[in-house]
């Protein structure tokens, strides 16, 4: 649920957002993150193979906390838990997402980046949001404006964040967790670079 995730979140920092073409990779893929001390994979929708690899995370690597991302509707919502998906990512905020993963009691972090997209995530009593695309919209200023109009929100600034910004982030209280393909870049993924990936997660 979403009290867990944020538990879980809070403590791994870092949560890789994954872009997963041919499902045989999901396996050493999470496997590569697990050893390199991000145990997380935000698996997205943006290809056709991103249930079944979330399926495979979840039975073969169960040390790994494998969840959706770019997830816009009802229909992907349903296919990503029936996967066995611990958490809904999506670059928007949807009603029908929000009811979906709230009746299924599976954790959902929606993309905001106005105050009217946080409060629409707030009449679901949702305790996080993703902030995105994080540096295109102003990066941590704004996620300091933002805050200070809704003290009781925790932020996960996505888009942008990358190894030379992460500290700075991680550095405000507000924020539990940062998201970001730059753990797992898909140059990587396509070179099968497994070990190239556990070392970007320990930079
Ligand atoms: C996402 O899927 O959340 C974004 O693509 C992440 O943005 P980034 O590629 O700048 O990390």
């Amino acid at each position: 649920n979403q009290e867990e995730f944020m538990q879980k979140l809070a403590a791994i920092k870092v949560c890789p957002v994954v872009v997963i073409d041919d499902a045989e990779d999901a396996v050493p893929l999470a496997r590569a993150l697990e050893a390199g001390g991000l145990p997380m994979a935000e698996v997205t929708f943006r290809t056709e193979a991103a249930a079944e690899s979330i399926a495979r995370i979840a039975r073969e690597v169960p040390g790994v906390i494998v969840g959706a991302g770019t997830v816009l509707d009802r229909e992907q919502c349903a296919r990503a838990i029936d996967a066995g998906a611990q958490f809904i990512v999506a670059p928007s905020f949807s009603d029908e997402v929000a009811q979906y993963a709230i009746g299924h009691g599976v954790a959902y972090c929606p993309g905001t980046c106005t105050p009217t997209d946080i409060a629409n995530a707030l009449r679901y009593n949702l305790p996080m949001v993703k902030f995105f695309p994080a540096e295109a919209y102003g990066g941590l200023k704004t996620i300091k404006a933002l805050a200070s109009v809704f003290p009781q929100l925790k932020f996960m600034p996505t888009g942008g964040v990358n190894p030379q910004n992460v500290n700075d982030y991680l550095a405000f209280d507000k924020i539990i967790s940062v998201g970001g393909t730059w753990v797992c870049k898909k140059d990587l993924v396509r070179a099968k670079d497994w070990d190239g990936i556990s070392r970007a997660c320990h930079e």
